[in-house]
């Protein structure tokens, strides 16, 4: 069964399995390059990496509106519950939860993670799916980190990674992820949504093409790839 990966913009994903439709990072309304609002989308799963605004985004909101159980840290998680989101599961990295539309674990993120009101967010992380036989890999916001080559050892379908520099990696280490990534496709996130993460996605996928056998694709918000 194929799963069909679609860019919001910033770090705003979905995944679409079946039935199931999973929303990352949900920054939409305040985002200045999402395609859609909150109101206008309905998953059942929200995956919220860490606490900054630009990734717990629009949470609240939609999971009140949906009733979509929201897959956090422990400690955004409490966070979220104490503001009425009423189902939540929070775990920490390294650990795998398992759901209807498959297994998710939390990786690592190099990052910070306090919530917007200051409360403490606990450890940033990533996403490593397995859905319908595939897996998938989220870096989220992080630098790079050398145990991506043992993310890489589980032979990924498909690797997002952070490109815009600043908060995150830029533009040459993640070319160094893909490197220890090796997924077959990579898509880049994180850039191009303000001026001091402005980034030239083109360049960087022609050097994706060029060093590694990994296939970038530069989506706009709004497209989507099959996996
Ligand atoms: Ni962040
Ligand atoms: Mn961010």
């Amino acid at each position: 069964m194929s799963v069909v990966v679609t860019w919001l913009g910033h770090n705003c994903w979905t995944i679409r399995s079946g039935e199931h439709l999973l929303l990352i990072d949900p920054f939409l309304n305040d985002s200045p390059t999402a395609p859609l609002k909150a109101k206008d989308i309905a998953p059942n799963f929200i995956l919220v990496s860490h606490g900054h605004g630009d990734h717990v985004g629009d949470t609240v909101e939609i999971a009140k509106r949906t009733g979509a159980k929201v897959i956090s840290n422990y400690e955004i998680c409490t966070w979220l519950a104490a503001q009425g989101v009423e189902h939540t599961v929070g775990g920490n990295l390294g650990g795998w939860s398992r759901h209807a539309f498959g297994d998710v674990q939390s990786t690592p993120a190099f990052h910070s993670s306090q919530l917007p009101d200051g409360s403490y967010g606990g450890n940033p992380g990533g996403f490593l799916f397995s859905i319908a036989g595939k897996m998938l890999y989220f870096a989220c916001d992080t630098a790079l980190f050398s145990d991506m080559q043992l993310i890489g050892a589980r032979q990924l379908d498909l690797a997002v990674v952070p490109i815009g520099d600043l908060f995150t990696m830029g533009p040459d280490d993640a070319l160094q992820a893909v490197k220890w990534l090796a997924p077959k496709q990579v898509l880049p996130a994180h850039y191009g949504t303000w001026p001091p993460i402005a980034q030239n996605p083109e360049q960087w996928a022609a050097r994706v093409r060029a060093e590694t056998s990994s296939v970038p694709t530069v989506l706009r918000p709004g497209e989507s790839i099959t996996v």
